[in-house]
């Protein structure tokens, strides 16, 4: 082995200029070179029209700044399999060969890790880094712990203007198919309910929750101030299971109902609710907020942070698993352990798993959800009890996040 090329693939996030140093580092300390593969899958598949490579020698690599997020290596969206062209194959071995690159180191989620069975499949020796902010891959994926960190400091901050107009913030962030990082930023950030695509939500559990959460601490409130803050992952859906849909936009030309993001339905469902609620006028009055005709329902607002959950900088948790998952990325491609994904590194122990297993979605545990329900915190359906178990930790691996 004497050149190995690394890409990065998918959404950037926290942690993947770790990973690339620490390919880098680690293949250099062993005498191999290591060059990027510019843009992900779409750089891969046009490789062959470079006209040169960037190395990744000692003076290239020091210029990367491991805890700044996104990837120095770029990325793109493009999956092979969906690229119309019978040769891809070949043209990327081609690519390969006019390189001189031997492997692939690659960074990714579940559709990159899926590539990365295929590529090995047609002969290209390759090794996968867990990589995405929504962690919704079995073993823990570098940039999860920035994304929730960041989440969390976001929906921390928006308290202060919550407080300050007496607003409920529906704070919507990614997560299309599962909600860990809205679940763990939001319980870092002390939100009062989260709401995740793993559990149907029933509005008028939230609403419940909000009036008494809400309604309490502004009565409270020497100076009558109080805000009710909801993290919501984007891929929500209804209690029926079904796609949100903007109750005021009507239909379109077919008579299909607009799509709502997930934030705004929350609005929308709370809104509905404080508009036929009598007890709210009399809340408003009480408080000394009510103003006829302009004020007369607290203020519901959505906040979408959007790409900022996963840009800006890296956890130092992230740095760390990146230098290692990177470094065992070095080891297990030597060892021929092909279609791997590293799992972490632990003591002297590299853990490992076939990508084909590592890349299966993991959901949010909902038992552990209960724990958090019995904390107090709403997850829009009734709270249920935490039934909890014993197991002795033999050395097994926990999981951080
Ligand atoms: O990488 C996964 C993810 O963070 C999703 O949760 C989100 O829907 C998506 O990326 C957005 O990515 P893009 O920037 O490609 O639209």
């Amino acid at each position: 082995m004497k050149r190995i090329g690394v890409i990065t693939s998918g959404g950037d996030c926290g942690g993947l200029n770790a990973v690339i140093k620490g390919v880098a580092r680690y293949a250099y300390s062993l005498g191999i070179e290591s060059v990027v593969i510019p843009n992900g899958y779409a750089g891969l598949y046009n490789l062959i029209d470079l006209d040169k490579v960037v190395s990744l020698d000692a003076e290239r690599v020091s210029k990367i700044e491991a805890s700044l997020a996104g990837s120095e290596a770029g990325h793109s969206r493009v999956k092979l399999s969906k690229i119309k062209d019978p040769n891809t194959y070949e043209r990327i071995k081609e690519g390969l060969k006019k390189f001189g690159i031997d492997a692939l180191i690659i960074s990714g989620g579940d559709d990159t890790g899926s590539v990365v069975v295929d590529l090995a499949s047609h002969g290209v020796p390759c090794i996968h880094v867990p990589k995405t902010m929504d962690l919704d891959l079995q073993p823990y994926s570098v940039g999860g712990d920035s994304a929730v960190n960041r989440i969390a400091t976001f929906t921390r901050d928006l308290k202060t203007t919550g407080l300050s107009h007496n607003r409920v913030l529906v704070i919507e962030v990614f997560g299309r198919y599962v909600g860990h990082t809205a679940f763990r930023g939001g319980v870092g950030a002390e939100a009062d309910c989260i709401l995740i695509p793993e559990i149907p939500v029933d509005f008028d559990v939230v609403y419940e929750h909000m009036k008494t959460t809400y309604f309490g601490r502004v009565m409270r409130s020497d100076v009558k101030a109080g805000t009710y803050i909801i993290v919501v992952a984007e891929g929500l859906k209804n209690a029926s299971g079904e796609m949100l849909y903007d109750e005021s936009a009507g239909v379109d030309a077919f008579g299909h109902k607009k799509l709502a993001g997930a934030g705004k339905y929350v609005r929308q469902q709370l809104e509905k609710r404080l508009k036929n609620d009598p007890e709210v006028v009399e809340f408003m009055k009480k408080t000394g907020m009510y103003a006829p005709g302009v004020y007369e329902i607290p203020e519901v607002r959505e906040v979408i942070p959007g790409h900022l959950v996963r840009c800006g900088g890296s956890s130092a948790y992230d740095v760390n698993f990146g230098y290692k998952a990177g470094a065992a990325a070095v080891v297990l491609l030597l060892e021929g352990k092909i279609a791997n994904t590293v799992v972490n590194v632990d003591d002297n122990r590299i853990h490992y798993m076939p990508t084909s297993e590592a890349i299966k979605r993991r959901e949010v545990d909902i038992k552990e959800v209960a724990l958090f329900e019995s904390l107090g915190i709403c997850f829009g359906r009734k709270p249920q009890k935490f039934e909890y178990e014993f197991s002795e930790a033999n050395g097994g691996i926990v999981r951080h996040l």
